[in-house]
């Protein structure tokens, strides 16, 4: 339990912090739990729904969830690829974290291997040993994209999936096309040579993203693709957990695998996602809260980072950045930033060692009136 979550750990010294402080004097990058609101038009809708007087609302359903809704958001993903998708492919789940848990329970054997790229979302771990797997990390490359030479030499005869997360928690990195390309290849050749291996892909940022860059579309690129999202992020409901996960109809024996996640979350205890929710969210499939919105923050953010001194890779979308940090110990480093105010997690609570993690998920002024603070910490660095 001690090792169970750095951020967790610092959130709550901050805690202490703030009440030390107060406030407005303690700069708090550690959840990533967006302060921006949902949408206008999804509150006017969801207060539509629960004043409907249609009867049989609050039932039990089938476990995959509402059919309708799983039509429209099929319909959307046939818009995006042109792919056969029906709602057999969508099971509605409670959020991406009850969606992962499903795939992974669905898929893995005991002792299966589940390649993770460092740094990485804490949480894959305790999600693939939930079921028995064995997360194997391998190291991206400095800018924090794919190696995929190393996730060759990661692979055994044991290995049942990689886990995709773009855009990435924590690093905001967004793979390109062509990474994403060559890893197909590499997992095409496995299988080709009898070992199939699927992309499970946790799209939960999927819509932040920044510059106009365009996001490639993974059920695109390779046939044996699960993707997991939810509209914790996007649409800024994480405490409503609803989510989805999306089975590409190119996938071999689809149908089994549909099965078995409908089975499992049944038997995980989910039964099925919240239902009000599901009702909402179907007709919000292509929409968003503010991205310049967060675009801005992630500027601001960055501008501040490097008048500090630090060295830091400009996220492209989420809403995290994951400097170096200035001192091989980023937990030292990071209780550094306690005593200037600012609240950070350490790399080492992502596998990764030097650097450190900021959420900027918060209000803009936090932000802004932060730069004082990161920049007397740099000073106070450079004296010591
Ligand atoms: C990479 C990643 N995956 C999954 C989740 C879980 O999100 P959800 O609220 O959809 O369960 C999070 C939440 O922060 C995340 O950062």
């Amino acid at each position: 339990m001690k090792d169970s979550s750095w951020i967790r750990a610092m959130f709550e010294e901050g805690e202490k912090l703030k009440k030390q402080y107060g406030d407005t004097d303690i700069f708090d990058f550690t959840l990533g739990n967006p302060i921006t609101e949902p949408p206008k038009a999804l509150k006017e809708e969801l207060i539509r729904i629960v004043s409907s007087d249609v009867r049989g609302m609050h039932r039990y359903m089938t476990n995959s969830g509402y059919e309708e809704v799983r039509e429209q958001i099929a319909g959307f993903h046939r818009a995006k690829t042109k792919l056969d998708f029906t709602r057999d492919h969508v099971v509605m789940t409670v959020g991406s974290a009850g969606g992962l848990n499903v795939v992974l329970k669905s898929i893995l054997d005991p002792a299966d291997e589940i390649i993770v790229p460092r740094p990485y979302f804490v949480e894959f771990r305790f999600y693939i040993e939930n079921h028995g797997g064995v997360m194997k990390l391998v190291d991206t490359r400095d800018n924090f994209h794919l190696d995929i030479e190393k996730i060759e030499k990661a692979i055994t005869s044991k290995t049942k999936a990689i886990i995709i997360n773009s855009p990435n928690n924590p690093t905001g990195v967004v793979y390109r096309e062509e990474e994403l390309r060559e890893l197909s290849r590499l997992l095409n050749e496995k299988r080709k040579k009898g070992q199939r291996i699927y992309i499970v892909a946790d799209e939960a940022y999927r819509k932040i993203i920044y510059d106009g860059i365009s996001f490639p579309n993974l059920f695109k690129l390779y046939d044996e693709t699960i993707i997991v999202t939810s509209h914790s992020k996007d649409l800024a409901l994480p405490g409503e957990r609803i989510g989805y996960i999306t089975i590409s109809p190119l996938i071999k024996n689809a149908q089994s695998l549909i099965d078995a996640t409908i089975f499992s979350n049944r038997i995980l205890g989910f039964i099925n996602a919240p239902a009000i929710m599901q009702k909402l969210v179907g007709k919000f499939q292509g929409n968003s809260v503010d991205i310049m919105d967060y675009q801005k923050k992630r500027d601001t953010i960055y501008s501040i980072l490097l008048d500090s001194g630090l060295e830091v890779v400009k996220p492209m979308g989420a809403f995290y950045i994951f400097p170096k940090s200035p001192v091989k110990d980023d937990v030292k480093f990071v209780r550094t930033l306690q005593k200037h105010h600012i609240l950070a997690v350490p790399g080492v609570g992502f596998g990764k060692q030097g650097y450190f993690r900021l959420a900027y998920c918060v209000e803009l002024d936090v932000i802004e009136r932060s730069r004082q603070y990161f920049q007397e910490a740099g000073k106070a660095l450079h004296k010591s």
